[in-house]
């Protein structure tokens, strides 16, 4: 739902991007005063835990072969930075970041049972009798592995995410050796929000947010009511929680959750989270490319921001050898209805299905339908008050088509006619959803049922019999899957998933798999399963397809698994929501396409690279080769080819990039010569083949990204492909800061200030004073964000340089706000006076030492006085 209003949102401000209300208002956001702190490895860190020692607190120590370093927490934030700069000198530490944080990834919840005790949820879902018929396994081959018995036995996947409730009977029921979730730690525990300090205990358990029981789900659920089971139900899984029940995670949290999953021994470490960047330099990017380094394949979710369009890769996705993992629909849209009975003019029971709403106080009501409008085919039925005739309604289930104004709407018409009960049915063929009504006080329970069964007993109503609902418990009556064909968009790109490529041209996602529309396993405290959507629940899916690949094949090894799962992988039409059109799904959306995990464990044929990134026009690498390994026993010809994805226009008459839908795509292609067309490649010999790429010639000021397809089809039966991607112009002439200028840090909103503003600030750093604001209105991402301040004497300026916290690096395309109290980078107050602030990004690939690769922004003057 959050994701929707979103999109909605940002769908609204296609007009124009002027004002700061027009934009995505996403902010990249820090912990005050901590910081991520990383140590030379040769170097005693005494002299930094001496240099700290009273001005701040050791938040968590980091000491694994990854990453030697802590994160610290200043107890005076206002001088934080100061102290902060003077670490970074000190010999012992490499590097200093600010602690950023992160929020629990937006996906889509679709539905969720009601049933507190899962052993007591009943479903009437055929259970798996052998085969795997679960669509997200039918999509990826996963089912033909399991058909060869290929479970990932033994192998452990760490996952960080809310912790796993593993007293889900699907999700093994307990915790420790010999248990499904058989390792793992809450790095934050329960009150934990990202802001206040972490409260580490050694038990993960999930019983108040669900994000990683579902994720679990996905990866291992064991066989269930609801028909299912996880990609991999042989892995063991180890829970790393580093969220509360509500709220965000810190970098450090993050850090120290990976490292934990590394030191444990984990095989396979998945994380369905990010944050917007197009970087791979963030510190917890650098920590999971090490352990990717260090041997143990990551796969990171892509973000569900795909309506921001091209270049919004997040992080740690976005991370060098990090697998990307994109979304598809699900082939198959599941409907879970609650059972419940009815009866016609006193005859037998019948039984039918709806979707329990909120709130669904449905138990043992027994009460007559009462329709306001026997007409099935009403658009804005019940959308207007009810006539002064009608009856009272307290002793009626008020059945309502759905459409046209909002459900809230509708059931407080059908309250004022004294209802407390109220069922929709759906307006178009296929399922319902379940509406939230909780608002509307007096209403005591909700649901939809679907079309054809409303439209039967509205049909009867109007023949004048009485049909009377004898309504079931939600929370212990039998549930019914009812699955319908996504026609439409099944097996496409979702249109939430994240759009890349990095700021540096690097090729992201590496894959797809299905995350829209997916079933899985939900903390018992919840209503123990659910339906979701988003890249959340792909890339715990492909976490457990590297298990059972891992398993066949007999090696982790991070690059020989990527590889696998990319050449292997098929891509997509491209589908902006609407159905496929004539022409291949772009890289930067779907990577080397949709996963097929059974091609990937038994192919014989191994490509050196999982994709080939040509950059940008400046950059261009017009000649890249990779190596065809040939595995097997026979020699094996491959006939080489290439194929165009579409080309997708990041900016069309604005310096902010394209929507989606919304941004142009065509079939302008790339010319791809290969070194040769054919070649043959002896038992276990190997061939190298180089691509030399020619552009299309097309309008590089709208920095078009180009995409496509490597093609090799073996004399062995092995069909490959191996993406590539580049742009068309130069993103170091693209220009990043729209604009820059004065707010003041009282205005939520950060609106502009108009005329003169003058400020009065304390040299007293923990007084609450009003501060002036630099907002840099960015368009698209910087390496670097400098803000300057420009003292105005008579007809002159002088720049004064940096301000405290001043410059920040490798900055996401949001909105930057930087508040300013009266001191310069090295700590000075600077005297009262008459200032400007100078806004200043650093474009993409620029030289920070050459003025004319900074964008500038000069805001109106400010006067500054002391208290
Ligand atoms: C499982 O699949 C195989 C091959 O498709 C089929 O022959 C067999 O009947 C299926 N078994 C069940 C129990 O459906
Ligand atoms: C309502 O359904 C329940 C079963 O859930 C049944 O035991 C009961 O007799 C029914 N009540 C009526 C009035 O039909
Ligand atoms: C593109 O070129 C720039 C400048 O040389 C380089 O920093 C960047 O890493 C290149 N990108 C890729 C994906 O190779
Ligand atoms: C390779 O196989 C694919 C089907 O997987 C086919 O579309 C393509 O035309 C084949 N290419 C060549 C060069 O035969
Ligand atoms: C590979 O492509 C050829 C056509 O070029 C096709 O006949 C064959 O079935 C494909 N193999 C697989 C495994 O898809
Ligand atoms: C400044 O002016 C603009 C338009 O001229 C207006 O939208 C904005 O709200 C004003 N800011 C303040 C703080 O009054």
């Amino acid at each position: 739902m959050v994701r929707s209003t979103f999109v909605l949102s940002l769908l609204a401000s296609a007009g124009g991007f002027l004002s700061a209300e027009a934009k995505e208002p996403s902010k990249a956001k820090h912990l005050s005063g901590s910081y991520v702190v990383e140590f030379e490895d040769s170097q005693d860190a005494s002299e930094f835990f001496n240099r700290i020692d009273s001005k701040a607190e050791t938040r968590m120590n980091f000491d694994s072969s990854i990453f030697k370093g802590a994160s610290i927490q200043f107890h005076n934030v206002e001088s934080a930075e100061d102290e902060a700069a003077a670490l970074a000198g000190l010999s012992s530490v490499k590097r200093v970041w600010p602690n950023r944080i992160y929020d629990l990834p937006k996906d889509e919840i679709v539905w969720t049972g009601k049933s507190k005790d899962a052993s007591a949820a009943h479903s009437n879902v055929k259970r798996q009798l052998g085969n795997d018929t679960f669509s997200p396994h039918l999509m990826t081959q996963v089912d033909k592995l399991r058909a060869k018995g290929i479970v990932g036995k033994g192998i452990k996947i760490g996952v960080i995410d809310t912790g796993i409730d593993y007293t889900h009977p699907a999700l093994g029921g307990c915790f420790g050796t010999g248990c499904l979730v058989s390792y793992g730690y809450d790095i934050v525990g329960d009150d934990y929000t990202g802001y206040n300090t972490p409260v580490p205990d050694d038990d993960p358990y999930d019983g108040c947010a669900g994000h990683g029981s579902h994720v679990s789900g996905i990866i291992a659920a064991q066989a269930n009511e609801y028909g299912f089971t996880g990609a991999a139900p042989g892995v063991t899984l180890g829970a790393y929680r580093v969220f509360g029940c509500t709220g965000s995670a810190a970098n450090d949290v993050l850090i120290e959750a990976y490292l934990r999953a590394f030191e444990d021994g984990s095989n396979i470490i998945t994380a369905s989270i990010g944050g917007s960047s197009g970087w791979s330099e963030d510190p917890w990017a650098v920590v999971v490319s090490r352990i990717v380094e260090a041997g143990v394949p990551c796969t990171v979710s892509a973000g569900n921001a795909g309506a921001n369009g091209l270049f919004y890769a997040s992080t740690a996705s976005n991370g060098k050898r990090v697998t990307s993992i994109a979304s598809v629909d699900n082939w198959i849209t599941p409907v879970l209805l609650t059972d419940s009975f009815f009866s016609v003019d006193g005859g037998d029971e019948e039984t039918f299905g709806y979707v329990v709403g909120d709130p669904f106080a449905w138990g043992g009501v027994n009460l007559p339908l009462w329709a306001p409008s026997f007409d099935t085919t009403e658009a804005a039925q019940g959308c207007n008050p009810y006539p002064a005739d009608t009856p009272d309604l307290s002793g009626k289930i008020v059945l309502i088509r759905r459409g046209t104004c909002t459900f809230v709407q509708k059931a407080t018409n059908a309250a004022n006619a004294g209802a407390k009960y109220v069922l929709f049915y759906n307006n178009v063929p296929n399922g319902a959803s379940g509406p939230s009504v909780s608002e509307v006080t007096t209403i005591k329970a909700v649901g939809m049922t679907t079309a054809s069964q409303g439209v039967a007993w509205v049909q009867s109503l109007a023949a004048g019999s009485e049909v009377v609902l004898n309504m079931t418990d939600p929370e212990t009556a039998p549930v019914s899957l009812i699955t319908s064909d996504n026609t439409i968009t099944g097996g496409a790109a979702s249109t939430f998933t994240t759009w890349n490529p990095t700021y540096e041209m690097d090729v992201k996602p590496q894959v797809a798999s299905p995350g829209g529309n997916i079933l899985s396993t939900w903390p018992q405290t919840l209503g123990s399963y659910a339906v979701i959507s988003g890249t959340s629940m792909a890339c715990p899916l492909v976490a457990g397809i590297y298990a059972l690949i891992a398993d066949v094949r007999g090696t982790f090894d991070p690059a020989t698994l990527e590889a696998l799962i990319a050449s292997t992988a098929n891509p997509r039409l491209y589908n902006a929501g609407s159905g496929d059109a004539n022409v291949l799904a772009a890289v930067p959306q779907v990577g080397a396409g949709l996963v097929q995990a059974y091609d990937a464990a038994f192919a014989t044929t191994l490509l050196s690279k999982s994709y080939l990134a040509f950059n940008d026009t400046d950059h261009l690498e017009k000649t890249l080769s990779f190596t065809i390994k040939n595995l097997g026993q026979k020699a094996v010809t491959y006939k080489l080819g290439s194929v165009g994805a579409a080309t997708a226009y990041t900016f069309s008459d604005s310096i902010y990039p394209d929507i989606f839908p919304g941004l142009e795509v065509s079939d302008e292609y790339a010319t791809i010569k290969l070194s040769r067309s054919s070649v043959t490649v002896p038992p276990q010999g190997s061939a190298s083949i180089s691509v030399t790429v020619t552009p299309p010639e097309l309008d590089g000021s709208r920095l078009p990204v180009y995409s496509g397809y490597i093609t090799l089809n073996g004399t062995n039966g092995e069909n490959l492909s191996l993406p590539y991607n580049g742009a068309v112009g130069s993103l170091y002439s693209t220009r990043v800061l729209d604009t820059g200028y004065l707010s003041i840090s009282t205005d939520p909103n950060l609106a502009p200030v108009n005329g003169s503003a003058s400020f009065v600030l304390s040299k007293n750093p923990t007084a609450s004073v009003t501060l002036p604001v630099a907002v840099a209105f960015m368009a698209f991402g910087s390496p670097r964000i400098s803000i300057k301040l420009l003292q105005i004497k008579g007809k002159t300026t002088k720049n004064l340089g940096d301000i405290l916290d001043s410059p920040y690096d490798y900055a996401p395309r949001d909105d930057f706000p930087a508040a300013f109290d009266g001191r310069l980078a090295d700590g000075t107050y600077v005297p009262p006076g008459e200032y400007k602030f100078s806004i200043e990004a650093l474009h993409i690939f620029g030289n920070a030492k050459k003025a004319r690769d900074w964008d500038v922004s000069v805001t109106a003057p400010f006067t500054v006085r002391y208290a």
